[in-house]
């Protein structure tokens, strides 16, 4: 392993060859206090703190700039930086840069919750962009460049627009460039949840990167597709409008003061790891990947479907939803990464050419899970979706002022025309059905009793077994 390339990894190794004593914080001491298996607490050593030598994630100037930068560089960044609480924070920190309170922002409607909270939390007033319906992927897809103009000439005053790219799906559209552009037009910055793609900069087959398409603000969480641990993540700023020092200063509030060594170093890692994603390896993954496609396709009844990205697949049996799949799956030990109404979503190892992977194992298991538990009867007819019916939508609400507002739980059935005091969202893969704030329409309550019909699970502004929804009680509207 080439550890030079790793500043921030090599940096931990020497201090922990050197034999370290701790009375320092975490209370574990270098994991000699844990009753966590022994793997996990092996690692423990590793998870210190700011000591000497080993900088600080909030005023870096040693190691973790010298990481910072590598990162920078390699993404071509103006800045880029580490985050330790996912996307989530990178997408709350980008949102407070740059709206504020009662100003407009426009925003793709299946954006993460995490923009829906950061948009409550600064009190801007967001203005929502449909995507279009993605027929191939069955899932709420990508925006026209043509409906962030409509938004934009209709919302000018707006000061950003929060795109998400790519899909949960791996779905990119064609049009992200040409949004990004017409924002450019009139000074309006494009912040870009690329949570789903922290590899796409690794270049063709993958899908071009939204930082090189010209985004402002690109926020990557790199343990989603990269090897890095679970809520390690990037933030990139590349822009004229967006000073990378006002992201920084929110970052510096929003992440724990105490960040954890294990996160930064398995950036510092992931980036090393993209970085040296070389043609072979991609010629290699593809082989591979080419080769699992065909074996899933050659299960009976079983259809694997692709998307723009190569790491993500999809599969589906006809007459069955997703979730039948899933719990399928989940028998024979093969974990997916979300269910939907549809289909199961698989998310792809970035091998590299010298790594296995037991796809060969696992389409024997899927096999077997398809051929013991869904027989050859169609068992459902899959209801088909309502496309988004409302291409711009403001909602008549937003949240702090919902709170003044008087609320009740009503039957479904009922609720149409009242406006929902809270959102209502389908997991996975968690994109909001109806926002709080917004008018109940009739496709609201069509999609929600097909998607409880197919045993969707719910948050929000439900109770399922009363069948109510939350809304606000029509006096208070008046
Ligand atoms: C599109 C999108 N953005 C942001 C997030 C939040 O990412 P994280 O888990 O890294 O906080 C997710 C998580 O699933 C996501 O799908």
């Amino acid at each position: 392993m080439d550890y030079a390339n790793r500043p921030l990894v090599h940096r931990l190794m020497k201090f922990k060859e050197a034999d370290p004593v701790s009375f320092h914080v975490p209370g574990h001491k270098n994991g000699a206090l844990s009753g966590l298996p022994a793997e996990l607490r092996t690692a423990l050593a590793y998870d210190i703190t700011e000591l000497e030598g080993l900088d600080d994630l909030h005023q870096p100037e040693g190691v973790i700039e010298e990481a910072e930068q590598k990162l920078t560089d390699f993404y071509r960044s103006d800045k880029s930086f580490f985050l330790v609480n996912g996307s989530t924070v990178g997408n709350l920190a980008m949102v407070y840069a740059t709206c504020a309170e009662g100003e407009t922002v426009i925003v793709q409607r299946n954006a993460h919750k995490s923009i829906f909270n950061a948009i409550e939390l600064t009190g801007a007033r967001p203005v929502f962009i449909s995507p279009e319906w993605d027929s191939i992927a069955k899932t709420a897809g990508t925006v026209t460049a043509k409906q962030v103009e409509k938004a934009l000439t209709s919302f000018p005053e707006a000061k950003a627009v929060i795109l998400t790219y790519p899909t949960y799906y791996g779905t990119t559209g064609e049009e992200l460039e040409e949004a990004i552009r017409l924002c450019h037009e009139r000074e309006i910055p494009v912040l870009v949840d690329e949570a789903h793609g922290a590899h796409f900069t690794i270049g063709e087959p993958f899908p071009a990167s939204a930082l090189d398409l010209g985004a402002d603000v690109v926020v990557h969480s790199a343990h989603k597709t990269l090897p890095a641990l679970t809520m390690a993540s990037f933030l990139h700023v590349r822009s004229n409008l967006i000073a990378s020092e006002n992201i920084a200063r929110y970052l510096r509030m929003l992440q724990s003061s105490s960040p954890s060594y294990l996160l930064m170093a398995s950036l510092d890692d992931a980036r090393a790891y993209a970085e040296s994603y070389a043609t072979e390896d991609i010629k290699d993954f593809m082989k591979k990947r080419a080769g699992f496609l065909k074996r899933l396709n050659g299960i009976a009844r079983l259809e694997a479907i692709e998307t723009d990205d190569p790491l993500k697949l999809m599969l589906r049996v006809n007459g069955y939803s997703g979730y039948d799949i899933q719990k399928a799956m989940d028998q024979v030990g093969v974990y997916a990464e979300l269910a939907d109404l549809y289909q199961v979503l698989l998310v792809l190892p970035l091998l590299k050419k010298d790594q296995e992977y037991p796809f060969e194992e696992a389409a024997k298991r899927i096999e077997k899970a398809i051929e013991y538990t869904i027989t050859s009867k169609v068992k459902m007819k899959l209801p088909e979706l309502p496309v988004f019916n409302q291409v711009i939508s403001k909602p008549c609400y937003i949240m702090r002022e919902l709170e003044l507002l008087h609320t009740e739980w009503i039957p479904y059935e009922e609720s149409i025309g009242r406006i929902a005091a809270a959102s209502l969202i389908p997991y996975p893969p968690g994109i909001p059905l109806m926002l709080a704030g917004e008018r109940v329409t009739e496709y609201h309550i069509q999609s929600l009793t097909s998607l409880l019909a197919t045993g969707a699970r719910f948050q929000g502004a439900i109770r399922l077994h009363e069948k109510q929804i939350f809304v606000v009680t029509n006096e208070a509207e008046e």
